[in-house]
């Protein structure tokens, strides 16, 4: 499994067990409601939620399941909604945090969760999770999360047929995409399809990484790197291009919307994480044929990452049971049931790969031989003040497309929040 080499600001190195608060309780004898909370409502995702159920239930039939998932891809309302709960202290049993500055510079941080060392000892995760990933979940040498999967963000997805009768090929640079992106919008095609606002700040980060390169990107979150030099201007100049490509209707299109866009022949490409790859099979559709994938533009050799994990939060509802749903999360079993539905590929290096289907045994066999980068908006390089920031400015620029402006707003966002401070 490749070494993660993220730039994350966190001061993170467990030491082996460690001192974990929470009690890996030996097997959960309790019953009662167990409250789980996500925001897996789209077509793949929550079929693989349910997939992961089905192994608690069988393993622990003792425990009432409550599903409790808002709608609204990348959390955007869920984590609206949790902030409200827990706020009331009102935690569900365990909620689905991205490994990352969201989750140590935003829970860790209010002291919402608690750690999990004891339960890495008990069930062997030490072992079998990427140590650069357990780096990115922790603090002061406790262990925070329980990652279920690895996720890809820098994904073009197409339709193959119908880019044969467009005559086009995806594109490999960003300068090659507006070329194509022109031939499209001569025959009466949209050349990409974008979705409400977290979509445009994921097609940012594309942009951004396909522009500056892994290194360029990371500098900008370890404090190495210049928000105002003249490449980050070239590559939100190319951002501004990139978005008149797109779909006029974007901001009122959810993110499997915008993806069926493509299914329909409406629209060329869509960038999106691979939870896409989930929902195209939710439509029965086949890798290769049904639909294909490259890299985002200029980031070919990079996997641009991210991972769903869950917490166990301070004064967890039912903690026996909170326990029980995540040795399910962090277990073979119950990742090799999730993640070939959900679309991405088991966080622990054990996996059974009999199981996963063409597009995912390509994503493992990237994840173990690309250069990982850091996802900003799926929760790794950036905590939620500095990722708020970043967002009012990508909303500002949507409407006015002033890069100057932008970059600014960028520069004093990194300033104010973020690792330029
Ligand atoms: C991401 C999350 C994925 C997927 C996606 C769309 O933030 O990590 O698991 O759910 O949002 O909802």
């Amino acid at each position: 499994m490749v070494a993660l080499a993220l730039t994350a600001c966190t001061s993170a190195s467990p030491s082996a067990g460690g001192s974990g608060g929470a009690s890996a309780g030996g097997s959960a004898t309790g019953g009662g409601e167990v409250e789980v909370f996500s925001w897996w409502t789209a077509g793949g995702e929550a079929d693989g939620l349910a997939a992961m159920l089905k192994v608690f239930q069988e393993k622990y039939p003792q425990y009432e399941f409550k599903n409790s998932a808002v709608a609204g891809g990348s959390g955007t309302n869920a984590r609206a909604v949790l902030a409200t709960r827990l706020s009331q202290n009102d935690p569900p049993s365990s909620w689905q945090g991205h490994a990352g500055q969201e989750l140590i510079g935003t829970y860790v941080a209010a002291n919402q969760i608690q750690p999990l060392n004891d339960l890495y000892e008990s069930e062997g995760w030490l072992d079998v999770m990427p140590q650069g990933l357990i780096d990115l979940i922790s603090q002061d040498g406790n262990i925070y999360s329980v990652p279920v999967n690895i996720h890809r963000a820098n994904v073009m997805w197409y339709v193959p047929d119908k880019l044969t009768e467009w005559g086009v090929e995806p594109p490999t640079t960003w300068d090659e995409f507006l070329d194509t992106a022109a031939t499209l919008q001569g025959k009466g095609v949209t050349p990409l399809a974008m979705g409400e606002q977290w979509t445009s700040m994921h097609l940012f980060e594309t942009v951004m990484i396909g522009s500056l390169g892994g290194d360029g990107w990371k500098a900008l979150w370890d404090g190495s790197g210049d928000w105002a030099s003249a490449d980050v201007t070239d590559a939100l100049t190319t951002y501004a291009s990139v978005l008149d490509y797109t779909n006029e209707d974007a901001s009122t299109l959810t993110w499997d919307q915008a993806a069926q866009l493509v299914v329909d022949g409406d629209a060329a490409f869509t960038i999106m994480g691979d939870w896409a790859e989930g929902f195209f099979k939710s439509l029965d559709l086949e890798p290769e044929t049904g639909f294909g994938w490259a890299p985002a533009p200029g980031t070919d050799g990079l996997f641009d990452f991210l991972s769903d994990s869950f917490v166990l939060p301070v004064n967890a509802k039912n903690l026996d049971g909170a326990i029980a749903w995540l040795k399910v999360a962090g277990s073979q079993e119950g990742q090799d049931a999730f993640n070939p539905i959900k679309g991405s590929i088991p966080a622990r290096s054990d996996g059974d790969r009999s199981l996963y289907d063409v597009y995912l045994t390509s994503a493992m066999d990237d994840w173990a031989s690309d250069t990982v980068v850091g996802s900003l908006t799926h929760g790794v390089v950036a905590n939620d003040a500095w990722k708020t920031k970043i967002d009012t400015a990508i909303g500002l620029f949507l409407g006015d497309h002033d890069v100057a402006a932008f970059q600014q707003a960028l520069v004093d966002a990194c300033a104010s929040d973020g690792a330029c401070s």
